[in-house]
């Protein structure tokens, strides 16, 4: 009899959760489709690659990655002779930003590989706000990606091997 109850207590907070989670899916696409702005922020989003490497599998399915999951960083590493680097959570990472210390980071930004910051300085600072006020309408998703691991180091899980970069 308790047994009944937990399954349908647990059926119900599915269905509850998968609600949950549909709405979270549509709010950036509703969002986008009533503010130009923030609409711009997920053209952005989606045609300067920020999912290829910030949304885990986005790349490998095509981009067949519920919205609600986008910019939630990966847990897979890109490994190379600068170490093992993981996309952080964006999601996670605006939060603790206003718009202008987002546009001045943005600016001034050097990570190490393979994340195209030099994109990041290259954007005009409108279309650094309108990515901002875009990440900031998803809201805070998601776990930290995994720390940094130094060179020479075996990272846990998995990540792409980088050969070492050409002699310039
Ligand atoms: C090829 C993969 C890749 C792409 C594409 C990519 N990133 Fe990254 N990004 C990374 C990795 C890896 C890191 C972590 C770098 C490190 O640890 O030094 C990172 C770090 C960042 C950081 C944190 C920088 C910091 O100072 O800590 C921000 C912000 C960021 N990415 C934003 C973006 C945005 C916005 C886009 C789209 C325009 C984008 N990234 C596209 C891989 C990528």
């Amino acid at each position: 009899m308790t047994q009944r109850i937990a399954v349908m207590l647990l059926a119900t907070f599915a269905v509850y959760f998968g609600l949950l989670a549909a709405q979270a899916a549509l709010a950036g696409e509703k969002a986008a489709a009533k503010n130009p702005q923030i609409e711009r922020g997920r053209y952005i989003v989606k045609i300067a690659g920020c999912n290829d490497c910030h949304t885990a599998g986005y790349a490998l399915t095509g981009g067949k990655v519920p919205e609600s999951q986008w910019l939630t960083g990966d847990k897979l590493g890109w490994r190379g002779p600068w170490g093992t680097t993981y996309p952080v959570n964006l999601r996670l990472y605006m939060q603790r930003l206003t718009q202008d210390q987002w546009v001045k980071a943005a600016k001034n930004m050097q990570t190490r590989p393979p994340m195209p910051w030099f994109a990041l300085r290259d954007m005009s600072e409108q279309d650094l706000k309108a990515l901002y006020a875009y990440v900031k309408t998803l809201g805070p998703a998601g776990e930290p990606a995994p720390a940094f691991v130094p060179p020479g180091k075996e990272p846990q899980g998995p990540a792409v091997q980088f050969p070492a970069p050409p002699p310039q």
